[in-house]
C-alpha cells in the first residue's frame, strides 16, 4: 500500500486526540533521518501549541540522544503515535541508543516514508511531521519554581544530560484510515 492508502491529511486543528492524553499518558516515538539511515527513540514530555503564529510541537530531549544528533542534521522530525497493541515495540525504541547498536533493525516495526521525506512507521496511528524551529538550552536561573530549579541543577552536573527543549512548526499531521 502507498502512504497515501493508509493515512489521511488532515490539519492540526482536526488533530483527533486530547493534548494532555497524547502528552502526558501516551508515548510519542521521535524520528528523524531519512529511509537509508533513521533513529528513534521515545518521547514522553513535552507540548503543542503555537509557535510564532504556527501550529508547533515541543519536547524536552537530553543531550545524548542520538535521535536529536539526526533531528539536528536533518532539521526535520515526526512524532508518531501508535495504539496500544505496539507498547512492548514503542518501549524498545526508549532502551538504549541507536548510537552504538543495531536498534533499528532490530525493532519490530516496519518503517515508512512520508510523502514529505520523513520517516515512520506503518503501524502508527497518528503522525506529525515537523520543521525544527529551535533548540535551546533552559539555564536554572531561567526557573522559578525551587522544584525545576532543582532539577535542573542536578542534571546540568553532566553537559551529555543537558536538557534541550527542542521547538517545531507541524508541517503534516495523518491520521490512519
Ligand atoms: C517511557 C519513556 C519516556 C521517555 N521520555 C524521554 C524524553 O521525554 N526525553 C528524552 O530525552 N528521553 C526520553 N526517554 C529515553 C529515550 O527514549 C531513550 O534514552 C532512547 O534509548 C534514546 O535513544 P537514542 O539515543 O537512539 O535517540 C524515554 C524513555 C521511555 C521508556
Amino acid at each position: 500500500m502507498n502512504f497515501e492508502e493508509l493515512f489521511k491529511s488532515i490539519s492540526p486543528r482536526e488533530l483527533p486526540d486530547n493534548v494532555f492524553t497524547l502528552v502526558g499518558k501516551d508515548l510519542a516515538v521521535l524520528t528523524a533521518g531519512k529511509a537509508d539511515h533513521y533513529n528513534s527513540m521515545i518521547s514522553s514530555g513535552g507540548g503543542l501549541g503555537m509557535l510564532f503564529a504556527k501550529p508547533s510541537t515541543w519536547c524536552i530531549l537530553q543531550a545524548s540522544r542520538y535521535t536529536l544528533e539526526l533531528i539536528q542534521q536533518e532539521n526535520t522530525y515526526t512524532l508518531s503515535y501508535f495504539p496500544d497493541e505496539y507498547k512492548q515495540q514503542m518501549l524498545f525504541l526508549g532502551s538504549k541508543s541507536g548510537r552504538d547498536s543495531e536498534k533499528m533493525k532490530e525493532a519490530r516495526l516496519t518503517p515508512f516514508q512520508t510523502p514529505a521525506g520523513g520517516m515512520t512507521f506503518t503501524e502508527a496511528r497518528l503522525i506529525m511531521e515537523c520543521q525544527l524551529t529551535a533548540i535551546t538550552t533552559p539555564q536554572p536561573d531561567d526557573f522559578r519554581a525551587q522544584e525545576a530549579k532543582d532539577y535542573i541543577n542536578e542534571v546540568y552536573k553532566d553537559p551529555n544530560e543537558y536538557r534541550k527543549f527542542v521547538f517545531g512548526e507541524i508541517t503534516h499531521v495523518w491520521v490512519k484510515k
